[in-house]
């Protein structure tokens, strides 16, 4: 990289959903607020009405929508994503609620520069409906992790987790807002990481600061 301009732009980061966008709202707050120091330099989605676009378009982030109905199949919708996103010049993409399983060209074209949020503990649990399935597995402890994304679900290396308990009177819903309200802390916060160099990624092993990820926070 050369001296001048280049080096002291803000870190650029994309962000990928596909519904309601509390993240993506806990990573504007916290790039208004400037806890986040980085720019969201666009937003997309695969669902045209995500309330997440109405987030974005609030703050005056730019937005763009590749529906997975209409960009088929599924190499073609991944390549299409791929490509908007890369003419805003992201340094990271974030998927904050982005509910497609990306194939492999995507992740390579991205890695080591796309992470994840998912609720639960991983490596338990990955896939959907994860806070039913806490419950019935009986766990005492549930939360919600983020973490470098590779061609696996949900199986990346992990940067940090946030932990709740579950308490005896939990049901699904209950569970997922104590959950939710922690990725709203953990997302920005493990992104600040990010965009400070604290988080190095050798060989499917990361570091936080030289600390063995994951980190609870
Ligand atoms: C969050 O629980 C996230 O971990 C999961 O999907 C949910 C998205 O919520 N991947 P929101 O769209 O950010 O409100």
């Amino acid at each position: 990289m050369t001296e001048g301009a280049e080096t002291t732009r803000a870190t650029r980061l994309a962000v990928v959903v596909s519904g309601r966008g509390s993240n993506l709202q806990a990573i504007l707050d916290a790039v208004a607020s400037g806890a986040l120091r980085a720019e969201v330099c666009v937003v997309a989605s695969n669902q045209p009405d995500a309330p997440a676009l109405d987030r974005a378009r609030r703050a005056g982030v730019p937005t763009v929508v590749v529906d997975h109905r209409e960009v088929r199949p599924r190499a073609a919708f991944d390549a299409a994503l791929a490509d908007a996103l890369e003419a805003h010049r992201p340094d990271y993409v974030v998927l904050a609620g982005f509910m497609r399983v990306l194939g492999a060209p995507f992740v390579e074209r991205f890695a080591g520069r796309l992470v994840n949020i998912h609720p639960s503990l991983l490596p338990a649990f990955p896939g959907l409906d994860t806070h039913r399935r806490a419950l019935e597995a009986g766990v005492a402890e549930h939360g919600a992790t983020v973490h470098f994304v590779t061609a696996e679900l949900d199986g990346g290396p992990s940067i940090a987790r946030a932990r709740v308990p579950v308490h005896p009177d939990d049901d699904p819903d209950r569970l997922a807002a104590r959950v939710l309200a922690r990725e709203h802390v953990l997302l920005p916060t493990v992104l600040a990481w990010l965009v400070a160099g604290k988080v190095r990624l050798e060989h499917g092993r990361v570091t936080v600061d030289s600390h063995p990820a994951p980190l609870d926070i």
